[in-house]
């Protein structure tokens, strides 16, 4: 469905208006956060994910139909080759607004002003605790002193903002959120708490035990932050506060004890070019299919979006207390 009175505008069934496209540019990352992904991840082969020029391709036909904001995401973006000339390709998109990234910061240190180059504006960081050896623990492979560094290598560079995302799990890293919202403060950065997603069967938490919700990481905070409430929006999911006195907006995303469904505003295409409709579901629609049946047809892609729209849920599944339906890992969608 589109608008009638605009027909460049995507509309769903519920007459949530599609102006957020998250694009995951490749399933693979040089971490394996316990909560993202299993310790022996398979890859898919390269004929099933898509090019770069078909990305791009895509890109487009979302910001011809309305799309404002495009963020990239992975597995971990910025080990795909080719990914800085992708981004400048997205980011020259003339009726684009905002073009950001979301990213575990291990490649920051290197590619930052080249990011910045490429047109991206804001930069999303994932950091979950402050303790190199939880890190270590948490990602598998990570290492907290390459991701500091990449920290502030992106604040020099001077991005519009750097926010920093925290899955808080009770047990592994519910006692730091005090330290995490500190470190924020300190650095003039802004910092996101996400209450973890059953996506994928993991192996080394019980989900239902490590939930944490953001209720309860508020009244951590207030014990040292005066946390004023904020209408700010990023045309994300995040709830917003600022910490008194300073710049620092502290962000909750909530999915399941403040659900935020029904402001939606946004749609995923996965690294095999599925558009997926909505995180906590299967719903999608195979643009590399439509793409690859017919080259070059710029029409018949952007009807396959307009249609696909119709089939956008209404809200995710999601239950932390239960077998994850969805088996589908958050690196196939970048969240
Ligand atoms: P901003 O533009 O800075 O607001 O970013 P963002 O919060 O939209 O993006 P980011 O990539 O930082 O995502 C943070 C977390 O929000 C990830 O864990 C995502 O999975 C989660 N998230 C984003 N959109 C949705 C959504 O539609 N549903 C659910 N359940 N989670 C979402
Ligand atoms: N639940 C919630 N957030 C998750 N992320 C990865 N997997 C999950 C999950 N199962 C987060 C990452 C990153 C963001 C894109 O999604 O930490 O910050
Ligand atoms: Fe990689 Fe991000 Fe998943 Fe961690 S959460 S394994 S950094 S894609």
């Amino acid at each position: 469905m589109t608008n009638t009175e605009n027909p460049t505008q995507l509309i769903d069934r519920f007459g949530r208006v599609v102006d957020y496209l998250r694009i995951s540019i490749t399933d693979r990352c040089d971490f394996r956060c316990v909560y993202c992904m299993a310790e022996d991840m398979t890859f898919l082969p390269r004929a099933q994910i898509l090019s770069l020029e078909e990305i791009y391709t895509l890109a487009k036909a979302f910001a011809e139909l309305g799309v404002k904001k495009i963020r990239i995401t992975g597995g971990e973006p910025l080990v795909r080759k080719g990914a800085l000339e992708l981004l400048h390709n997205i980011g020259s998109i003339e009726s684009l607004k905002e073009l950001v990234i979301t990213t575990n910061g291990s490649q920051l240190e290197t590619m930052a002003s080249s990011l910045k180059a490429a047109g991206v504006k804001r930069i999303n960081i994932s950091v979950d605790t402050l303790d190199a050896d939880k890190f270590k623990a948490i990602t598998r492979t990570g290492d907290l002193h390459q991701v500091i560094r990449g920290i502030q290598a992106a604040k020099a560079v001077g991005f519009e903002r750097i926010k920093i995302n925290a899955v808080i799990l009770k047990g592994r890293n519910h006692t730091e959120v005090c330290d995490l919202v500190q470190f924020a403060v300190d650095n003039g950065i802004d910092i996101s708490f996400i209450e973890e997603m059953p996506l994928g069967v993991v192996s080394q938490h019980d989900r239902s035990g490590a939930y944490y919700s953001s209720d309860l990481i508020r009244k951590d905070l207030a014990s040292q932050f005066n946390l004023l409430s904020s209408t700010e929006k990023t045309g994300g999911p995040s709830n917003y506060f600022v910490v008194a006195g300073t710049a620092t907006r502290v962000g909750f995303i909530s999915p399941h004890s403040e659900n935020f469904c029904s402001t939606c505003n946004r749609v995923r295409l996965t690294v095999e070019g599925r558009l997926l409709l909505c995180l906590g579901n299967e719903h999608s629609v195979d643009l590399k299919a439509v793409l690859r049946e017919h080259p070059g047809d710029g029409a018949v892609l952007k009807q396959a979006i307009i249609d696909a729209m119709h089939i956008k849920p209404e809200k995710h599944e999601f239950n932390i207390h239960e077998q994850p339906v969805i088996l589908r890992y958050m690196n196939m969608t970048g969240g």
